[in-house]
This record gives C-alpha cells, structure tokens and sequence, in this order.
C-alpha cells in the first residue's frame, strides 16, 4: 500500500538482544534479534541475513557464515553492521522512500559514554535520521510503566535486559538517582554455560544455556522443587555431544551471584534515594521491567533481600520502546529540550 505520510516520528531501542522500533500511529512494528549472518570471504556484500530472519542460522557452526551481533551492553561495538542493521530495520519500519527524514527518540544505556553516545548519533545520521532525542533506557522504561513521572512522586524502575541492567529513582522528569551495569540474561546464560564445562566437561551452545534458564521455575533454590534438566552438549575433551542429568538447584546456585549483583545495584540507588521520596517507594514498590525481568521468582527474591515490595510491570520486554514510543508521540514537546538528568550513579 502506498505511504503517503512525509514524515516519521519513530523510537528507536537498539537492545543487545532485540530491537524494537515504534512508529507514532502505529505503535510498534520492528522487534527482531539484533543480530545479522555475513558470509565469510566473500567480495560481494555479505549480509545474507539480518534480525529475525538469522534463526535458521543461528546455533549451526558453519564456516562459510559469521553470525554478527553488533549491539553489546547495550553498546555499539561494530559499527558498520549497526549501520546496515539499523537501516534495514528502519526501512521495513517506514519504507525507503521517505522525503521528510525521520525524527528519532532513540534509548541508551545509562553507561553509555560520550563516545559510545556519539556513535549512535553517527550511526543514525549516516542512515537519514534529521532529529535525534537520546533518552536513557530507565526514564523510557518508567514512562512506560508509570503515569507518575512528571509529578513530584517517585518512580522506582529496574530494567533488567540481556546486556545490561538500569535501575532509576525518577521524579518530576528527572532521574534523581540512577546505576548501570553490564548485568543481564547474557550473563546468567554465561554462568550456566560455565556451570556445565566445570561441573561435566560439557560445551553448550548459547541457545541452550538460555533454554534451561526458560525452563527454571523458580530461581530461589530453596523455594525450587529441585528437578532434573537433560542437557545436551558436546564433550569439551572429545567434541563427542552426549546428555547430562543437571539439577535445578545446580543452575539456580550457579546463577545466584548474578542475580545477587542486580540487588546490589538496586540497593545502592535506595541508598542514594533523598528521605522524601522514600515514602513514595515503600507505598508504590519497585517497577521491573526488561525480558529478563520474568525471570521466575527474581521478584520475589528482590522482596525478600529489599523488604521492598516488587512488580513486574506489563509487557515487560517492550516497556523501554513504549516509553520511547510515547516519547515521540509528542516530539515538538521534547525536542529542544535535553531529557532531563544524564547523571548516571
Ligand atoms: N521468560 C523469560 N525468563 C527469563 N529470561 C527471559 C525471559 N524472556 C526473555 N528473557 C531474557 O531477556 C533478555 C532479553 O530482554 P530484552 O529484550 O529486554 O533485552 P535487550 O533490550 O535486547 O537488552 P539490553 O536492554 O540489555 O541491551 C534475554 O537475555 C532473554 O534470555
Ligand atoms: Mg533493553
């Protein structure tokens, strides 16, 4: 069908395991792996696939495809992949033929540096972006979850993603307290990973060690009625694949210092939280949000160290681009206007 719209307002969330971007009046329509397959040696354009597209490819050593994810951490760290990703994602989002150039609110991690904030600048420049409006990932994800971030209350929100995890005290617009940290599902994945070639010899692929993850029910081990996982691998000595009986339990104490790390975070920012707004926390609890904020019983564990109740806010993994999403709904209204509050804890 033909556009005939000049314009686009778009959000952007570039996130280490999925971007997602939301048009205005459309609501989201891109949310696909951040991730694309090039064919090795080749002179012709390698890109033989790009996000969603890349399954079929994904967990099948092969020497003829390289399997590129260019967002870490919520970082750029290739550049020129993150270039042809992004304008791949933006061209199914809007069409190619826009006359108008795009305006963009686009999400950052809190750690992000000037440099690394500059990249995604570049990045989006180089694709026809005309405006750009940088918003950290927390204050989208708040926007999302909470109607109360322009008021005088306090908004308590823990994005917890594959790559990194944001925690922020918001208020009046504002982030009055804020940590980043390269914690996330990645990492859990990378315990249990690690769990298996310790413990049994056994080399698992990423796509499995997040399987068992999925397959957890609850990540207190104590709570857990310990069961038993077959696990299927290679031998690290042999490269023979065999099966494993691993419990439960293992995985969950395996993972605990990770998410023990994401308490931490949160707890240093109820730390920072100033006397007034703590009332407002106690009552209205802590907002997770983030795919890796489903984790089974993380809520309940952060209760049970915090003493602060907890809820995992609604469509938890698309809180940050509805946030952003609302962002640019009303783009004459932020534009000019730096998102308030860059300091980062
Ligand atoms: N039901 C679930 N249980 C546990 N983990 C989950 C679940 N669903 C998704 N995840 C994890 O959530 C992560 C993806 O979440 P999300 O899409 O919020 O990350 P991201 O935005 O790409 O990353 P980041 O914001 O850190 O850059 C993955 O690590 C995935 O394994
Ligand atoms: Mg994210």
């Amino acid at each position: 069908m033909p556009n005939f719209q000049l314009s686009h307002d778009v959000a952007v969330d570039m996130g280490t395991s999925n971007t997602r971007i939301y048009v205005k009046n459309k609501g989201i329509v891109i949310n696909e792996a951040s991730v694309l397959v090039l064919r090795a040696n080749t002179r012709q354009s390698p890109v033989v696939a790009i996000g969603d597209s890349c399954e079929e490819f994904i967990g099948r050593a092969n020497s003829e495809y390289r399997i590129v994810r260019p967002i870490r951490s919520g970082i750029i760290v290739d550049y020129e992949n993150a270039q042809i990703m992004l304008h791949y994602f933006l061209t199914k989002a809007i069409g190619s033929r826009f006359y108008f150039k795009p305006r963009v609110v686009v999400t950052i991690p809190g750690l992000a540096n000037a440099v690394q904030r500059q990249s995604v600048i570049n990045v989006l420049g180089k694709i026809g972006v005309r405006q750009i409006h940088m918003v950290e990932q927390a204050y989208a994800a708040a926007n999302a979850v909470s109607n109360e971030v322009k008021k005088a209350k306090a908004t308590f929100v823990v994005d917890i993603g594959a790559g990194t995890t944001e925690v922020a005290l918001i208020s009046l617009e504002g982030m009055v307290a804020s940590r980043s940290a390269q914690l996330g599902g990645d990492l859990i994945d990378e315990k249990i990973r690690e769990h298996l070639d310790r413990h049994y010899g056994m080399e698992i692929t990423d796509r499995i060690a997040e399987q068992i993850k999925y397959d957890l029910t609850d990540v207190r081990e104590e709570e857990n009625q310990d069961r038993i996982v077959v696990v299927r691998g290679r031998d690290k000595a042999t490269s023979m694949p065999f099966t494993q009986d691993v419990k439960t339990s293992e995985i969950c104490r395996a993972i605990h210092p990770v998410l023990m790390d994401i308490v931490g975070e949160i707890r240093q920012v109820l730390e920072m939280t100033p006397p007034e707004l703590c009332r407002d926390i106690i009552k209205n609890g802590i907002i997770l949000t983030g795919g890796s904020a489903q984790l089974p019983g993380l809520d309940t564990l952060i209760v049970d160290e915090l003493g602060i109740s907890v809820s995992v806010g609604r469509e938890a993994e698309e809180s940050t681009i509805l946030g952003a999403g609302a962002m640019a709904d009303h783009f004459e209204e932020i534009s000019g206007r730096d998102q308030a509050g860059r300091q980062n804890g």
